[in-house]
C-alpha cells in the first residue's frame, strides 16, 4: 500500500501554505509515481470551532497510525481568550506528547540566493546545511522540583535539569541515525564542566557512539558551541543537545539563514513497525494572523517540511533533494514572497505563485 500522510493545515496561514504543499504532493503522485494516502483533518482553532476541542480523539488516533503527520500552524487572536485547556496550542502539545516526539530536528540551511539576507557574511553562511537535534520532552522545562517557593523573607524560583540515561540514549540514537543518513559527523553539546546532567549526557552519548563507529563524534561545551555556530557554522553537520540549550541554539542557528518563512522542522519519536520513527513535520513559524488571508505567506517552510518527510519518513532522500533544488531554483530566478524582500524590494509574488513556480521547477528537474 502507499505510504500514509495525515495533513493538519490548522489556522491562519496554515491552510494557505498547505494548499501549496498539496500541489507538490500531487506532483509526486502524477509525475514521479509516488502516490501517498493523504488524509486531512482539523487541528487548533479550526478544530475547536468544529468540535469544541483543538484535537479530537479520532484525529489523535489517526496521527498514531500514519507514517507521517504534516502540520501547518495553529492559533490566532480569535482564540486568545479561550480557556487554557482548549487553546489551539493544546492540540499541537497533545500530538507531541502522545506521539512521544522526543527529538526535534531543526535544520539551518542557507540557499545561496538568500545568503545576503543573513546577518552574517555571505561566505560564512552560503551553502550552509546543518541540523540541530534538540531533546524535546525532558530536561529543565519538565524536571521536578519546580515552582516558586517562600524561603525566609524572599521567594525562590526553581527549575530542575534532570535527564535519565534512557532519555539521553534515545535522543542520541536518533541523532546518530540522522548522522548516518547525512555526512557521518555528530557534535554533542552540553556543559559537562559545570552540570551533572552534562557529565551523564557526555558519557551516554559516547557509549551510544560505540554502536555507530562510522560516525565521527565530537563534544563541545554549549556556550563554546554558540560561539562556533556564529563564527564558522559550516564546521558542523549534525548537532545533538538537550532541551534548553537546543531551544537557544536552534533559534540562533535558524536566524543565520534568514526568514521565518523558510524554516522547516521535524519532531521524531520511537521507531514504528516499519523501522521509521513516528514523525510530525511542521514549519517553525506560527499562524501569522497579521498576513493571513492575503495571499502573502511564504509556503517554502512548509514545503521544506514535506521535503524532510520525504527524507526521514519515506526513504526518498533523492526526491527530497530534488524538491530542495526546485526551491533553490525559484529563489535563484529572483522570486520572492514579501517576507524575503527588503524595504525597497521589488514586486513580491503571492503564496500561490511561489507554489506554482516550485512545481514548475520540479517539472523541469
Ligand atoms: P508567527 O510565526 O505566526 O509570525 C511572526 C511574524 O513572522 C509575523 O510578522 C508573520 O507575518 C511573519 N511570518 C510567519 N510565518 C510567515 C510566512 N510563512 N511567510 C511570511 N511571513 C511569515 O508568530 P506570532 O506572530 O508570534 O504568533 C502568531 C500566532 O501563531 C499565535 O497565536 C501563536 O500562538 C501561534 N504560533 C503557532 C506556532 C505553531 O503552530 N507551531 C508557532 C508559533 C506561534
Ligand atoms: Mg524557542
Amino acid at each position: 500500500s502507499n505510504p500514509s500522510l495525515l495533513i493538519l493545515p490548522g489556522d491562519g496561514i496554515g491552510p494557505e501554505v498547505m494548499t501549496e504543499v498539496r500541489k507538490v504532493i500531487d506532483w509526486y503522485g502524477t509525475k514521479r509515481d509516488m502516490a501517498f494516502d493523504v488524509s486531512e483533518d482539523l487541528v487548533g482553532g479550526s478544530a475547536y470551532d468544529a468540535h469544541g476541542t483543538p484535537l479530537t480523539d479520532a484525529t489523535m488516533a489517526k496521527a498514531q497510525e500514519v507514517d507521517a503527520v504534516l502540520l501547518g500552524a495553529v492559533g490566532g487572536p480569535k482564540y486568545d481568550a479561550l480557556d487554557f485547556s482548549v487553546k489551539p496550542e493544546r492540540g499541537l502539545l497533545r500530538l507531541r506528547k502522545e506521539m512521544d516526539l522526543f527529538a526535534n530536528l531543526r535544520p539551518a540551511q542557507c540557499f545561496d540566493a538568500l545568503a545576503d539576507f543573513s546577518s552574517l557574511k555571505r561566505d560564512v553562511v552560503a551553502g550552509l546545511d546543518i541540523v540541530i537535534v534538540r531533546e524535546l520532552t525532558s530536561g529543565i522545562y519538565f524536571g521536578e522540583p519546580r515552582g516558586i517557593i517562600e524561603d525566609g523573607n524572599e521567594r525562590v524560583g526553581i527549575n530542575t535539569q534532570r535527564y535519565t540515561e534512557s532519555e539521553i540514549d534515545r535522543v542520541a540514537r536518533n541523532a546518530f541515525e540522522l548522522a548516518m543518513r547525512r555526512n557521518r559527523k555528530l557534535c554533542s553539546m552540553e556543559k559537562a564542566n559545570v552540570m551533572e546532567s552534562g557529565v551523564l549526557w557526555r558519557e551516554v552519548v559516547t557509549e551510544v557512539g560505540k554502536d555507530y563507529p562510522e560516525v565521527e563524534l565530537s563534544h563541545m561545551y554549549a556556550d563554546a558551541g554558540a560561539m562556533q555556530l556564529c563564527r564558522w557554522p559550516k564546521q558542523f553537520d549534525v548537532i545533538v543537545t538537550d532541551n534548553l540549550f537546543g531551544d537557544l541554539l536552534s533559534d540562533a542557528a535558524a536566524m543565520l539563514t534568514g526568514s521565518l518563512g523558510m524554516l522547516p522542522s521535524a519532531s521524531l519519536g520511537a521507531p514504528m513497525a516499519n523501522g521509521r520513527p513516528k514523525a510530525l513535520y511542521e514549519p517553525v513559524h506560527g499562524s501569522a494572523p497579521d498576513i493571513a488571508g492575503q495571499g502573502k505567506a511564504n509556503p517554502i517552510a512548509c514545503i521544506l517540511s514535506f521535503a524532510m518527510a520525504l527524507r526521514y519518513s519515506f526513504d526518498a532522500g533523492d526526491e527530497a533533494t530534488r524538491l530542495e533544488q526546485a526551491v533553490e531554483k525559484v529563489l535563484a530566478d529572483g522570486l520572492r514572497t514579501a517576507d524575503l524582500l527588503g524595504e525597497e524590494g521589488a514586486q513580491p509574488v503571492s503564496t500561490a505563485e511561489m507554489g506554482d513556480a516550485i512545481v514548475a521547477a520540479l517539472d523541469a528537474s
